[in-house]
């Protein structure tokens, strides 16, 4: 497993400014995109996350941290209900404004902040849940990404990855694969004013490790009880395990 490797990066260090000038550029027009391109069933697969970890979210004093926050789409249905509040990170300044102009405007006590997720500003061991959605994907390095939310876990933490996979019927894969490479890419492009951002989508959707691989290198990163399900057809998967 390496990261996310945009056309043209060299090294790591590019590969994560070409993925923060790209949603810096679409930040703006993403939830629309998001929403318009996928029929609106991404909102499906953050709630469906945020119900699989709702034990976590329910106990009164857990720390929780959704980082990769983007426009705060995942945090926000994390902390919907919540008495606590949800920590959001991101390393995007323009999709933290979107998240933080959100979160005001639902009145919700989402706490954002810009981070790296892979140099994570807090202590070891502080966290009782990470969450990520749609985010993994784009890191420069998904082992640094896995080893750096096993620190911040405490012993019996929990990680969900939300991210997307491969469909699993050959038929819906190719009619997907043809959606995405063809449509995505005109549609992403023309709302967002960006179109070499809905190229790298499913560029970077196609070279991402399958389920079992990302599940393995989990395993591989310490993670344990690791289990994961398929949503959509396997669009996207989700992936759970404990520090
Ligand atoms: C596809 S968006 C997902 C946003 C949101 N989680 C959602 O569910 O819609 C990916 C986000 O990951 C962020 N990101 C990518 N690499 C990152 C990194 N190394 N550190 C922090 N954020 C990162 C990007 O800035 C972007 O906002």
């Amino acid at each position: 497993m390496n990261g996310a490797k945009p056309e043209g990066a060299r090294s790591e260090e590019e590969a994560a400014q070409w993925v923060r000038g790209m949603f810096a550029r679409v930040a703006h027009r993403y939830d629309l995109a998001n929403h318009l391109l996928s029929f609106n069933i991404d909102r499906h697969w953050r709630a469906h996350t945020a119900r699989r970890v709702r034990h976590i979210l329910e106990e009164p004093g857990a720390r929780v941290l959704d980082m990769c926050c983007g426009t705060g789409d995942l945090a926000l249905a994390l902390a919907k209900g919540r008495e606590g509040s949800v920590l959001a990170s991101d390393f995007c300044h323009p999709m933290l404004t979107a998240a933080r102009a959100k979160a005001e405007r639902r009145r919700s006590r989402t706490v954002f902040f810009e981070a790296d997720a892979l140099r994570l500003p807090v202590r070891d061991a502080s966290l009782d849940l990470i969450t990520v959605g749609f985010g993994f994907r784009n890191l420069a390095n998904y082992a640094a990404g896995l080893a750096e939310m096993r620190r911040a876990l405490r012993p019996g933490g929990a990680a969900a990855i939300l991210e997307f996979s491969q469909p699993r019927n050959p038929a819906f894969a190719a009619l997907y694969g043809f959606y995405s490479r063809r449509i995505l890419p005109l549609v992403g492009g023309a709302l967002s004013g960006s179109r070499d951002a809905y190229i790298y989508l499913p560029d970077s959707v196609r070279k991402f490790p399958s389920a079992g691989e990302l599940a393995d290198a989990m395993r591989h990163a310490t993670f344990r009880d690791v289990a994961y399900e398929f949503l959509t057809g396997g669009i996207v998967a989700l992936h759970l395990g404990r520090a």
